[in-house]
């Protein structure tokens, strides 16, 4: 039976790498939607479009290519700043969300993370996660990847960066971030990465059994 894993939250939540980690243990290819709407992003940087040029925004969307989505380029803090832009753009987030409906229906299945994988992308994925954490906590840890990468960052400014990131996804019309009704709650405010990933593990594994026994 396919197995389909919806994984949503907010900014630096640890979701993509609690995807990462669940598509490698459950063998599933794995979409990180969040670099779709950054590829868009970046081609206006590049450009020199301002953010809110819609129809290139959409000319943009229309040629992102998923196998050929260059991460490390796309991961910049200030990309994502960039992406939460553009997605708020309708007319894009319909030409994207339709190339991440085609990477779902694959015959294994798939795990997908982003905004809205479980409220718009994939309403009837198997197993549902909202994850989340302190503005604080996230913060702090998306200052550690900067480090990490060579960069260097004010956690004051990091702090506000995904303050107004959360307000911009939480609040848009179109498809806004918020958990599905039947999502299982992550907070990995006081989790490792370790203990999260063992919980998602056990949310799937019993979500599996039910499913084996019905
Ligand atoms: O997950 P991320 O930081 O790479 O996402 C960057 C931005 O892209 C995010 O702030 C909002 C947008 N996004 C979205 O609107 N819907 C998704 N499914 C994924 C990302």
């Amino acid at each position: 039976m396919p197995l389909l894993i919806a994984i949503d939250g907010p900014a630096a939540s640890g979701k993509g790498t609690l995807a990462r980690r669940l598509a490698d243990y459950y063998h599933l290819p794995h979409l990180d939607t969040g670099l779709t709407y950054r590829a868009v992003a970046h081609v206006l940087l590049v450009n020199g479009w301002p953010l809110d040029d819609e129809a290139h925004a959409i000319e943009a969307a229309r040629r992102v290519d998923l196998s050929n989505l260059d991460k490390h380029a796309l991961s910049a803090h200030a990309v994502g700043e960039a992406a939460s832009r553009v997605a708020v753009i309708s007319e894009v987030r319909r030409i994207l969300v339709e190339k991440q409906q085609d990477f779902a229906r694959q015959p294994a299945g798939a795990v997908l993370d982003g905004r809205d994988i479980g409220t718009v992308v994939c309403p009837d994925a198997d197993v549902k996660l909202y994850v989340t954490a302190s503005a604080e906590v996230r913060a702090a840890r998306r200052l550690r990847d900067i480090e990490n990468r060579g960069g260097t960052a004010d956690l004051d400014d990091i702090l506000a960066d995904i303050r107004r990131r959360d307000e911009r996804d939480m609040g848009r019309t179109d498809s806004p971030l918020r958990p599905a009704v039947d999502a299982h709650l992550l907070d990995t405010t006081e989790m490792s990465i370790e203990a999260a990933f063992q919980a998602a593990r056990a949310i799937v594994d019993g979500v599996q059994a039910e499913r084996n026994d019905a």
